[in-house]
């Protein structure tokens, strides 16, 4: 087979491997890749498995027409390629082996072979003229053993890819590559995708228009596809937007919950789910979907005081293979001692970046009405953006879509003439840059709106995530028309008079009232910067790291009612007046979540 003039294909098709590498189900066979480079010097690039030795060295003898090889390049040594190196040398006793430190040294261990005076030893970067095809050596180790290296042909613009780039599956069979290619990928080198990520970038240095794998077909056409994604897969991200469902059942009725769950998760808008029965079903295939797709849930018994056999094994290749970067949930069943979902999660601590789901379902031997809310809320879970991106499912108007505007959170100064006051304001905006302008929007209850609306002036000090939870209280739950919130501190000023806070801000900046916007509950200043400083380079507090480090949990243990997601205060009753107001931060009824 022609790849280029002057580089030939050697390899062998092998329909008779039922399983490859002893585990994956290889039912279109497989192909063990041999190139031939012809130039004023001949390289043979790798042998092939051990069953083919004859179909082999016949192709060799076709495509050398009488010519003897100078060069066996060996870039890789398990057996499926580097099998024939010893019957190879017979054959050819003149040929001198070209390889690394680490491949002589396999090669002794494999055959006992030390090859003084036939070898050439090659470094990283290294390369090997053959006349008009100029060879570089570039070392993969990992990808998928340590001795790997890859050799690039300048000259044809050729990558010869060793495993990289090589799918499952004979030359002589149509398949669709990315499917078989993606199992292999991740059974074989998926643990490794460090090590692929550093072979890529090098890759990216070279003009490549051919890569020749040691399985699989040549690629030669719309290589951009076939390397986008390897970098996908090496770099542990979602190939696509979907959920695979891995599960074991002994009675059925775990299985039941997952064709429950999964009719949920069709119907609200899941645009891809894939159910894999652990115990009947291609494990290599539920491996390499599991890192396709964005989500995974995993459903098993409690077994012998640990989870179902398949399962087991399931967890542990995943872990092997380094997956991360995924949204997990869990269902487990256990009719007296359920322990199911607690060994799945401690058997997956290891892999980084997982988002668990909040709900885990816990079934006691059969599916009861409980069962049913928690698949209900673990199917809401898992589409929550799949039906807001649908035209038909979405809640279009959903409110909270607000809270979700990213806030800093600042304490504005500003003085009535007799005394100093502050607030805690979370929509501070520069509105343009020539010149500078500043929004402060202040709600039209606290006393300093007032202030500030008969002054013109105020400070805005950046309130950093060093500030504790005192600061709030001082400045935003107590009200400057009775407090004097800074009584018997000494304090800092700028140029303009005002207080400027001696700690937990990186910057503030004095400001002079322009314009203002009456927005009925609220007024919106519109400001010139008069002086701006920078105090630290620790990050500016925002909203959303105030709530999720800084604000005490609220002791809603035992109440009814509802809790002010601002300042903790807790509204016991049933129904929160459409009007309420916060007595404690002043925020409103829409800044309430019911308790429970
Ligand atoms: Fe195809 Fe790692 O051998």
């Amino acid at each position: 087979m022609r790849i280029t003039d002057t580089i030939k294909y050697v390899g062998v098709n092998d329909h008779k491997v039922d399983l490859f590498e002893g585990q994956y189900p290889v039912a279109n066979g497989m192909a063990y890749n041999s190139y031939v480079i012809l130039d004023e010097k001949i390289a043979v690039m790798d042998t092939v498995d051990a069953n083919f030795t004859h179909e082999w060295l016949d192709n060799l003898e076709q495509v050398l027409d009488g010519r003897k090889p100078d060069y066996l390049i060996v870039q890789h040594m398990e057996p499926d390629h580097a099998a024939n190196v010893a019957n190879f040398l017979k054959v050819y006793p003149d040929t001198t082996v070209v390889a690394n430190v680490k491949t002589f040294q396999m090669i002794y261990n494999f055959f006992g072979l030390s090859l003084e005076g036939q070898k050439l030893e090659v470094t990283n970067g290294g390369t090997l003229s053959l006349g008009n095809h100029q060879l570089t050596f570039v070392f993969a180790p990992m990808v998928h053993w340590p001795e790997v290296m890859v050799t690039y042909d300048s000259t044809d613009k050729v990558l010869f890819s060793a495993d990289g780039f090589g799918k499952f599956g004979a030359l002589d069979v149509e398949e669709d590559w990315d499917d078989e290619a993606r199992r292999y990928f991740i059974g074989i080198v998926g643990k490794y995708g460090t090590q692929v990520q550093s072979l890529l970038k090098v890759a990216a240095t070279l003009d490549i228009r051919i890569i020749c794998p040691l399985h699989g077909p040549v690629l030669s056409e719309d290589l951009g596809h076939y390397i986008g994604l390897y970098d996908t897969w090496s770099s542990y991200t979602p190939e696509e937007e979907g959920i695979v469902i891995a599960y074991t059942s002994v009675y059925g009725h775990t299985k039941k919950a997952v064709d429950l769950l999964a009719d949920k998760l069709r119907s609200k808008g899941c645009p891809k789910v894939v159910v894999y029965d652990l115990a009947r079903d291609d494990m290599s295939l539920a491996l390499s979907d599991a890192f396709r797709y964005s989500k995974l849930i995993l459903a098993t018994t409690t077994y012998n005081a640990s989870i179902y056999p398949f399962m087991h094994d399931y967890i542990s290749r995943l872990v092997e293979h380094n997956f991360q970067n995924r949204t997990v949930g869990l269902i487990e069943n256990g009719s007296w001692a359920p322990l199911a979902a607690k060994v799945m999660r401690e058997m997956m601590a290891k892999c980084k970046k997982i988002n668990w789901l909040d709900t885990t379902v816990k079934i006691l031997s059969a599916i009861n009405q409980d069962n049913q809310d928690q698949l209900e809320a673990m199917a809401d879970e898992l589409c929550k953006e799949y039906i807001a991106q649908n035209d038909i499912l979405a809640n279009k108007n959903d409110l909270t879509a607000l809270f979700r505007i990213g806030y800093g959170l600042y304490v504005v100064t500003s003085n009535d003439g007799k005394k100093d006051n502050g607030l805690i304001v979370n929509t501070v905006i520069q509105l343009t840059d020539t010149p500078n302008r500043v929004a402060v929007n202040i709600n039209k209850a606290n006393y300093s709106h007032h202030v500030i609306k008969q002054t013109g002036m105020l400070n805005v000090n950046c309130l950093s995530t060093e500030a504790p939870f005192s600061v709030f209280q001082q400045f935003g739950f107590q009200t400057g028309r009775s407090v004097d919130k800074f009584a018997g501190q000494t304090v800092h000023r700028s140029d303009n008079g005002l207080v400027f806070l001696d700690k937990y801000i990186n910057a503030f900046m004095s400001l002079k009232v322009e314009d203002y916007v009456d927005l009925g509950t609220h007024g919106m200043f519109i400001c010139s910067v008069t002086e701006a400083r920078v105090m630290s380079n620790q990050d500016t507090m925002t909203y959303t790291y105030y709530q999720n480090n800084v604000k005490p949990k609220p002791e809603t243990e035992g109440k009814k009612g509802f809790v002010c997601k601002v300042c903790g205060y807790i509204y016991e009753g049933d129904e929160l007046p459409a009007d309420y107001i916060c007595p404690l931060c002043k925020h409103g009824a829409a800044d309430f979540e019911p308790i429970g």
